[in-house]
């Protein structure tokens, strides 16, 4: 991929929280591919500062940030702002899941409680924070969040993380139309199955058995990719997507959509 070959977002300021890994740090590099400066958060501090130096110190620094803390949150924020002026884009990502199974029979409260830190109130912290710089910046900004598939389903297991990504849709939904006064736009997107660290390391398996587990899930032949998530993020970022708000875009390849 060419260093910088396109100008889209260029001058924007974009946060990234769960940067490090995954679907946030493809989508770190498509954002700066695309002319923005990117801060990077997340707890991986050695994944992140590695990451950041491949972008790019002139595009692209990292700040640890436990979504969990929402001081942790505001100071990302504030530093975010005494570095470069203005936020333009928060891509809100952290995101986990728990290894146990979570039925609901059986189902582990405390792990219930931690993962909703981290996917529920590390959210509405973000978008509380970054809307917030927004608002007093004058900036009509792009708040993007990442829900799941399983923001829209039900689910045998794993109904903590079920019920966390119909929380993150809520937040989206209500908090667009509060920001969509100031002409910020809050939108998601809803990947389908991506074979990063999370999904491997909840399902114990390798990339290459991740990907074939899910294959046939899309009704598009191949392999859903963090690469995919990201560019449907740089869209929800750009002006491209001027008139969306308060949208939850699949990126599945059509799994969502055969019942
Ligand atoms: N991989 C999938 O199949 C899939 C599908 C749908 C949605 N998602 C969502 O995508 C998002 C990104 O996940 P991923 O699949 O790229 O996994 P990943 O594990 O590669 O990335 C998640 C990142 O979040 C960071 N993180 C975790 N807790 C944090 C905290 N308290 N504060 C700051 N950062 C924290 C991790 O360190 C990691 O870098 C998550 O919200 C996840 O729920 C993933």
């Amino acid at each position: 991929m060419a260093s910088h070959a396109s100008n889209k977002l260029d001058g924007k300021v974009a946060i990234i929280t769960g940067g490090a890994s995954g679907i946030g740090e493809e989508t770190a590099r498509r954002l700066a591919y695309h002319g923005a400066y990117v801060v990077i958060a997340d707890i991986q501090d050695e994944k992140g500062h590695n990451l950041a130096a491949s972008i790019g110190s002139h595009r692209c620094t990292y700040i640890h940030c436990d979504v969990t803390d929402e001081q942790q949150v505001k100071s990302l924020v504030e530093s975010t702002l005494q570095l470069n002026g203005h936020l333009d884009i928060l891509f809100s990502n952290a995101g986990m899941m728990n290894n146990a199974k979570q039925d609901i029979l059986g189902f582990d409260i405390p792990a219930f409680e931690s993962l909703f830190a981290v996917n529920v109130r590390g959210t509405a912290a973000c978008v509380k924070h970054g809307a917030r710089a927004m608002v007093a910046g004058g900036i009509k900004g792009s708040i993007i969040c990442t829900t799941s598939l399983m923001a829209s389903i039900g689910n045998e297991n794993r109904v903590d993380y079920v019920m966390s990504k119909h929380a993150v849709l809520g937040l989206v939904r209500s908090a667009s139309r509060q920001l969509g006064a100031y002409g910020i736009r809050v939108n998601c997107v809803s990947p389908g199955a991506v074979a990063t660290p999370l999904l491997r390391g909840v399902l114990g398996v390798s990339e290459e058995e991740s990907e074939r587990m899910f294959e046939s899930s899309s009704s598009l032949k191949g392999v859903l990719k963090a690469k995919h998530v990201a560019d449907a993020v740089v869209f929800l970022a750009s002006e491209e997507a001027e008139f969306i708000n308060g949208h939850n875009l699949a990126v599945d390849g059509g799994w969502a959509g055969m019942g």
